[in-house]
């Protein structure tokens, strides 16, 4: 029997446990509350839905281009276009099989074996696994609360070398925090001038909450406004409430482009063909309006976490700029257990569910925790409310 590659032993989702145990627990009690889960509680706009129903009776629904459908393509264009005042055309948008897929493909196309790669710590861990079953060397900064839990260009420097890239997310998971963009700017230009792949992870576009001047949370920015060299990352999984559809795209370098054709040709022909038919209603007035909604309940959802948790002793949150996590540390409330055992004991006891931090951060996670708040406002309330009832009174 052919043993498992050595590339295949990369970490596992942890997560992944506690939505088992999650499903276990509501087969035989019929109570869980989950805000384990990083993703829209709600269906892909309504829009979304009547398109794909269309797409399934009028088009055949074969092979795309590699790249998406043109239509598709132009819509992603003009949404970058209008967002930031860049200029994007369809020829810079490479649609990909979720964002996940595209990580995958440029991974690929700019990384050979042995290259470093760096990572902010605590982040988001598919990029840590995913680049090294790939065979590159992963180096981790670590990102307090001093920078927003981000990377800085002075942290770059300090490096031995410049690594051949870095991956940046801004809205981050699990912290929710965001990049200055003058921060931004300047990793894009260290960035050209050192060789190196900025890839700037902009799913969270959208989901941003009181930001900008004056309000203590930086502005939305994108890579692309300093440098074409960079990509840039979109996906119709967080803003677009389509996770399953799994679309995502990219804003790729014109001279990645041969090697993106080359490599996504092979490995999946093209993205889904329905959610790409579909996802071009995703950036009309009528879902904006529908996913705007959804965004002014993650900001009412916020709201109840930032205020109830330090009302239960849980004080020490990541600012929560965008995204839709509160990122906490709940070291003072561990007796000698990690946040694995923490969350199981929780999940056991009460019914709630939420994420350990050891996904992401392979130093401290297993002090933090990380609670979703993309469900329903009666959710986040009686996840309130359970904990309260639960953590020892102090
Ligand atoms: C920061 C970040 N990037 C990428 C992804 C992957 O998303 P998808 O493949 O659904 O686009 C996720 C999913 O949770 C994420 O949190």
């Amino acid at each position: 029997m052919r043993p498992e590659s050595q590339r295949s032993g990369i970490e596992t989702f942890h997560v992944m446990d506690v939505w088992k145990a999650a499903a276990e627990r509501q087969r035989s009690h019929g109570d869980v509350l989950s805000l384990a889960a990083g993703q829209p509680s709600t269906p892909a706009p309504a829009p979304v839905l009547r398109a794909a129903n269309l797409a399934i009776d009028a088009e055949l629904l074969g092979y795309t281009e590699t790249f998406g459908i043109l239509p598709l393509r132009e819509e992603i264009a003009a949404y970058h276009r209008h967002k930031y005042g860049i200029d994007v055309d369809a020829d810079d948008v490479v649609v990909t099989t979720g964002s996940s897929g595209a990580f995958t493909l440029v991974f690929l196309a700019a990384f050979d074996v042995g290259d470093t790669v760096v990572v902010a710590r605590p982040g988001y861990p598919a990029y840590r696994n995913t680049l090294a079953a790939l065979g590159c060397r992963v180096v981790e900064l670590d990102c307090g609360p001093q920078t927003r839990y981000q990377p800085t260009v002075a942290m770059l420097e300090e490096l031995d070398a410049p690594p051949a890239g870095i991956v940046v997310a801004s809205p981050a998971n699990p912290t929710g925090t965001m990049i200055e963009p003058s921060e931004l700017a300047a990793l894009a230009r260290w960035c050209d001038e050192h060789g190196s792949l900025l890839v700037s992870d902009e799913i969270y576009h959208g989901i941003e909450f009181e930001t900008g001047e004056g309000t203590g949370s930086p502005a939305t920015s994108t890579a692309w406004a300093t440098s074409r060299d960079s990509v840039v990352i979109g996906s119709v999984s967080k803003y677009f409430s389509m996770t399953g559809w799994r679309l995502g795209w990219m804003l790729a370098p014109e001279t990645m482009r041969p090697a993106l054709q080359r490599l996504a040709s092979n490995m999946t022909v093209c993205p889904p063909s329905v959610s790409q038919f579909a996802a071009v209603e995703a950036f009309g007035t009528e879902a904006r309006t529908e996913l705007d909604g959804h965004v002014s309940r993650y900001a009412v959802n916020r709201e109840l976490l930032l205020e109830g948790l330090p009302d239960l002793g849980i004080t020490k949150l990541a600012p929560a700029d965008g995204a839709f996590y509160v990122y906490a540390d709940i070291g003072h409330l561990l007796d000698g257990e990690n946040s694995t055992a923490w969350c199981a004991r929780l999940l056991h006891d009460t019914g709630l569910a939420l994420a350990p931090g050891v996904d992401f951060d392979t130093v401290r996670g297993g002090e933090t925790v990380r609670l979703s708040f993309a469900g329903s406002t009666a959710d986040v309330t009686a996840a309130l409310d359970r904990l309260a009832a639960w953590l020892p009174v102090s």
